[in-house]
């Protein structure tokens, strides 16, 4: 039988995933407006991971035999400054963090190696998306002050 609440995390996930590519896509071509292409290249990696999160959670979901049903995307969140679309972003991450960690806590209760790996793997590489925003913020901060 199939998992519903296991599927429902697959689902929730797949729809943050999605809508942070469309977030960080959405930064990237801001920032190239105000002449920023490093940052742009940057953001623009950041939507690859994200999609890539995207797919792997497909292909679990594959495995289950579900389609997503087109979930609503949260609304892309840009600012004035840089650092304001790093707060954005820390937003972004910290809700993908407390998702996986939930996703991760449910199946280690329900033994669930599989699934479980997928989950720990993303909660990995969104920590260190945030790690990356930690330090994109010191340097930004860092630059305002010389200015
Ligand atoms: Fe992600
Ligand atoms: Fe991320």
């Amino acid at each position: 039988m199939r998992d519903q609440r296991l599927v429902g995390f697959l689902l929730r996930a797949l729809g943050h995933e999605m809508a942070a590519a469309q977030h960080y896509l959405m930064q990237a071509n801001l920032v190239e407006l105000w002449g920023q292409p490093g940052l742009a290249a940057g953001l623009r990696a950041d939507a690859q991971d994200e999609l890539r999160h995207a797919e792997t959670l497909m292909r679990r979901l594959l495995a289950y035999g579900v389609a997503p049903g087109g979930a609503q995307l949260f609304p892309v969140r840009l600012g004035r400054s840089v650092a304001e679309l790093l707060a954005a972003n820390r937003a972004v991450e910290l809700a993908a963090v407390r998702l996986y960690e939930e996703a991760l806590e449910y199946c280690r209760r329900m033994r669930n190696t599989t699934d479980g790996g997928v989950f720990a793997d993303l909660l990995d590489e969104e920590l260190k998306h945030l790690d990356r925003i930690g330090k994109h913020a010191g340097a930004a901060e860092r630059n305002q002050r010389d200015d």
